[in-house]
């Protein structure tokens, strides 16, 4: 019999708002329904107008509804990485059973255990990766259940943020009528899938580029270990194009997507474009390789204060290179000017799913991945309200082990009859 789950993820953008509603059948994610609404009130990745942002989520998740028929009550919502803190915690427990075998019970108490930590009042904590269990003295246990054991510990990385940075988002999302299933921070959700396990264990820079953030996450030995924002992004090239060729920003926007070419060596003399002058009636004519040279110089930047970034960071190697995603990713030529600046490998990631074909859409994927890969490590459903933290321990998606208490046990094992009573739920109001 076929199994299908439906997942909702919300990317709060400075550029666009993105819903995506998600049906996994099989371990097959199938986009069926997309949002996408211009943002307004967000900048560098932060909220600054709450009514304007609250606006353009609820225009999303109408899109989204439109398109399926189905009613958004819960989603799954992404954390920007702009004040975000890795540190490394610790959980320890006793195994409880009276045959010492690790359940999950014994797995949520060391989760929770490592939680403990004292958090600063002015920070909130966003999610928690476990690194590794310890079962006695056996390390390197990616999922301890069903193991025999006394001690149970587990290494993890805490992931903090800005608590105003966490409740304006979170004021914003109930405020647009919507319930949080589940909170991850962006780079964390999108990196995880967007990098080869390879790349994810040597040492990479995952580089989101959007509209007024580029988000710098670094994944060594499997995890995220290091994240870091710098306040520039595409709104940035427009805005250079639009004063360069002196016509109305909306007007570079467009330009930008039809024409742009990062990499001078490679634009085109041919392509020529008109561009009609703001405040007139006139138009200007100009090339390809003309607006190239303008985008080529602003992302030049952009990838000098990634490398400063990076320096900052500690990070002095990566040898799996770098890969580009976000919005700007998306500009012709970009891979050979990264590559140029940067000297290393440069790879973009685009998500292979119909519907979502572009390097902006990576974020609100990799939430819904994420998220399904969670629920089968937890065996939970996701009609459920999640009580578990973030699992991420290992370089392969956590994979659900079969454990037979936990089946017998799990009173909210989703049933077909009320998954479907939530899908329609909307006609009966
Ligand atoms: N085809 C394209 N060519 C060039 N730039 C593009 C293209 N498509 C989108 N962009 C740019 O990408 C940016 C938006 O990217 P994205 O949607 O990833 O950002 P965001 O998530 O809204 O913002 P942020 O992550 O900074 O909060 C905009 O500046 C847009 O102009
Ligand atoms: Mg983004």
């Amino acid at each position: 019999m076929n199994h299908q789950d439906i997942y909702i993820s919300l990317d709060i953008g400075s550029s666009s708002i993105k819903v995506l509603i998600g049906d996994i059948t099989n371990n097959q994610l199938h986009v069926i329904g997309v949002g996408n609404v211009k943002s307004n009130g967000i900048r560098k990745g932060a909220i600054v107008d709450i009514d304007a942002t609250v606006q353009a989520i609820r225009k999303a998740v109408d899109q989204a509804e439109r398109m399926t028929g189905i009613k958004i009550d819960e989603v799954i919502l992404g954390i920007p990485a702009n004040q975000t803190t890795l540190q490394p915690v610790k959980g320890v427990v006793a195994v409880n059973s009276e045959n010492r075998e690790i359940t999950d019970d014994d797995l949520e108490r060391v989760i929770e255990s490592a939680q403990v930590m004292s958090i600063p009042p002015e920070r909130e904590l966003v999610n928690l990766i476990p690194r590794q269990f310890i079962v006695d003295n056996l390390d390197e246990i990616k999922d301890p259940r069903g193991m025999i054991g006394i001690r149970l510990e587990m290494d993890a990385t805490m992931i903090t943020t800005s608590k105003t940075l966490v409740h304006n988002v979170l004021r914003c999302v109930e405020r647009a009528g919507l319930k949080i299933r589940e909170i991850y921070l962006q780079p964390l959700a999108a990196g995880f899938f967007a990098l080869t396990e390879d790349e994810k264990n040597q040492g990479t820079a995952f580089i989101d580029l959007g509209g007024g953030s580029t988000t710098i996450a670094v994944f060594e030995d499997g995890l995220l270990t290091r994240t870091g924002v710098i306040p520039v992004g595409g709104e940035h090239i427009t805005k250079d194009l639009s004063i360069v060729l002196k016509t109305p920003t909306e007007q570079a926007e467009l330009i930008k997507k039809q024409f742009g070419h990062a990499f001078y060596d490679d634009a085109s003399d041919d392509e020529i474009f008109e561009v009609p002058v703001s405040g007139t009636d006139v138009t200007d004519q100009y090339s390809q390789k003309f607006i190239s040279e303008i985008i080529g110089v602003r992302l030049e930047e952009m990838f000098e204060l990634v490398l400063d970034e990076l320096a900052r960071l500690g990070v002095r190697d990566l040898p799996g290179g770098v890969v580009l995603t976000g919005g700007v990713a998306q500009l012709e030529g970009i891979a050979q000017l990264a590559r140029q600046v940067m000297q290393t490998r440069v790879r973009i990631y685009t998500p292979d799913y119909i519907g979502v074909r572009e390097p902006a859409f990576t974020t609100a994927v990799g939430l819904i991945r994420y998220a399904h890969s969670e629920d089968e490590f937890y065996g939970r459903s996701p009609n459920q309200t999640p009580v578990y933290a973030t699992i991420g321990a290992g370089s392969t998606p956590p994979k659900k082990q079969t454990n037979t208490t936990e089946k017998e046990n799990n009173p909210n094992k989703p049933s077909v009859i009320n998954r479907a009573k939530k899908l329609f739920d909307k006609f009966f109001e």
